[in-house]
């Protein structure tokens, strides 16, 4: 088995803006990072993924990217970002960084460019421009709607129309010009340079587009392999370095072409994270994803939560706990005391699976979502594109409350760039260190076992009674979690090494996961 470091990785993953915040302006930044890198190191985990770090007019959290070569002034400098690197790794912990192929900023220079070079340049053709329908081109050249909703196309004061799949600020790349292939493999050199020891690939899935069809035809087409294969080659021609690509796909067939031994080295599995707190529904899941990679040999990854869905606490707590894009369930009852409780459960479940782990910043502390930010405060372009109906992921971005008893919680000392909840003085990481049976104590002394005892290798399941999983690891460690609303008499076993919830008589209770040897 090859030892890569990233196969079994626990990597935290890091939304900039909303970490911690170093100068005071309310908005988190590469200071506040490098002072809370200790924090980090001492839950444990192998590396981080930051969100993009660019200079961006933050159209979309920074997904639209006006320079690639480059740090937003609000988050630090260039220098700041190589110290900050330097750092971690000196504390053990690697860097992961985030590319986004499919679309820049409309502030980025190249599309600055294209606009004033006018129709059929070459500047225009980085980009997928093209002229409108209609008599007089004033129809949009096809009937596309954008993933953030609207239509997927905007025109430009000479007539022409630019594709967006996502918001009008992010113009796509043409993917079928030579020019972008070579602009993405020179800024890969120029991160991994300077010691990334990640990338992850932003909508890895969507590049190429086929125009002509009537529907949106722009998921996974052949000729986006071409390009990962590119990548690869950069990829492992540095030490340890590796690809994790961000593809929501539902066929894993297809999915599992993206890992092919000169791809991706690994991908995020949404799967997971999107099916209810059901015992056969998880069963289901973990097989698929399995079947799925051991026989391309690409290690697994298991993700509860990130900056675009549901916190767990929040999913696990609601009538229907599953996840979907489609419909967010904001302001559906819920349940905090048992999401909790599950999300308890659902961490020592993911985090004993083979393959590698992703924590999003605040899981660890069990934040549920925040479902009352004001309507004027929001900023995901989602909200006011769907004219309020969907109203996005800023409840999962909430700066982090570190400590104290008011706003904003050691979070920096300005006012945070969305509001805390004043009752989130019980989640601060300072609250929660002192205390044994917090979400921070578990996850902390979880990653420690995690190291030694699971991470990358095979899982062998054990029989158990509907409602139950139960399986062991190469280790000798098996994870058992209770689905069933009763308590449960746990396997023979010479140690109880960790639970999610007190042991009732000796019996495993409702909703728990306890890992014995
Ligand atoms: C990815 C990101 C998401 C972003 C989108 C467009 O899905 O995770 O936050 O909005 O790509 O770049
Ligand atoms: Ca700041």
């Amino acid at each position: 088995m090859s030892e890569a470091w990233w196969r079994g990785a626990a990597i935290y993953q890091v939304y900039l803006r909303s970490f911690a915040d170093g100068n005071g302006d309310g908005i988190g930044d590469l200071a506040g990072l490098r002072t809370r890198l200790p924090y980090l190191a001492e839950l444990g985990v192998d590396a981080i993924w930051l969100n993009p770090w660019y200079p961006s007019p933050m159209a979309d959290g920074g997904y639209d990217v006006a320079d690639y070569r480059a740090i937003d002034p609000a988050f630090g400098t260039l220098a700041e970002a190589e110290a900050y690197i330097a750092e971690a790794h000196a504390l053990g912990i690697r860097t992961i960084i985030d590319i986004v192929p499919n679309h820049g900023s409309d502030q980025q220079d190249w599309f600055v460019e294209a606009l004033a070079a006018g129709p059929g340049s070459a500047a225009r053709g980085r980009f997928i421009f093209r002229p409108g329908r209609g008599p007089a081109g004033e129809l949009p050249p096809n009937d596309w709607q954008s993933i953030f909703n609207g239509p997927a196309w905007t025109q430009v004061a000479d007539g022409e129309w630019y594709l967006h799949l996502f918001a009008p600020e992010q113009p796509d790349f043409n993917w079928r010009n030579p020019e972008v292939v070579e602009e993405f493999h020179a800024i890969l050199r120029f991160w991994l340079d300077r010691g990334v020891d990640g990338i992850r690939i932003d909508s890895a899935a969507v590049l190429f587009k086929d125009l002509d069809s009537v529907e949106e035809s722009y998921t996974d087409h052949d000729e986006v392999h071409e390009v990962y294969r590119g990548w690869r080659r950069i990829t492992d021609s540095y030490e340890g370095r590796f690809l994790v690509g961000e593809m929501w796909m539902p066929d894993q067939e297809r999915f599992a072409l993206y890992l092919r031994p000169d791809e991706m080295h690994t991908a995020f599995n949404f799967d997971f994270l999107s099916r209810p707190w059901n015992a056969d529904e998880l069963r289901a899941s973990i097989d698929l994803t399995l079947a799925t990679h051991v026989p391309i040999g690409a290690p697994p990854t298991w993700v509860l939560s990130n900056h675009d869905v549901t916190r767990p606490v929040t999913k696990y707590g609601r009538p229907d706990t599953s996840f979907s894009h489609q419909d967010r369930k904001h302001g559906m009852p819920t349940d905090l005391v048992l999401g909790e409780r599950r999300a308890r459960a659902a961490a020592l479940l993911a985090m004993a699976l083979p393959g590698g782990l992703y924590v999003y910043q605040g899981e660890e502390l069990g934040l549920p979502e925040v479902e009352d930010l004001p309507d004027e405060l929001l900023q995901d372009p989602i909200f006011t594109r769907s004219a309020g109906a969907d109203r996005g992921r800023d409840g999962c971005r909430v700066p982090l409350p570190w400590s104290g008893q008011e706003t904003p919680f050691g979070f920096g000392a300005g006012t945070p760039w969305l509001p805390q909840p004043t009752d989130w003085k019980n989640l601060t990481a300072e609250s929660q260190q002192a205390d044994q049976n917090s979400m921070l104590a578990l996850y902390r002394n979880a990653l420690k076992i995690r190291r030694t005892h699971l991470g990358d290798g095979s899982l062998t399941w054990l029989d158990s009674p509907p409602g139950i999983l139960t399986f062991t690891r190469d280790s000798g460690l098996t994870s058992i979690t209770n689905l069933t609303p009763n308590p449960i008499d746990l396997p023979p076993h010479i140690e109880l090494l960790l639970t999610s919830a007190p042991l009732d008589n000796a019996q495993l209770p409702s909703d728990t996961t306890a890992w014995i040897r």
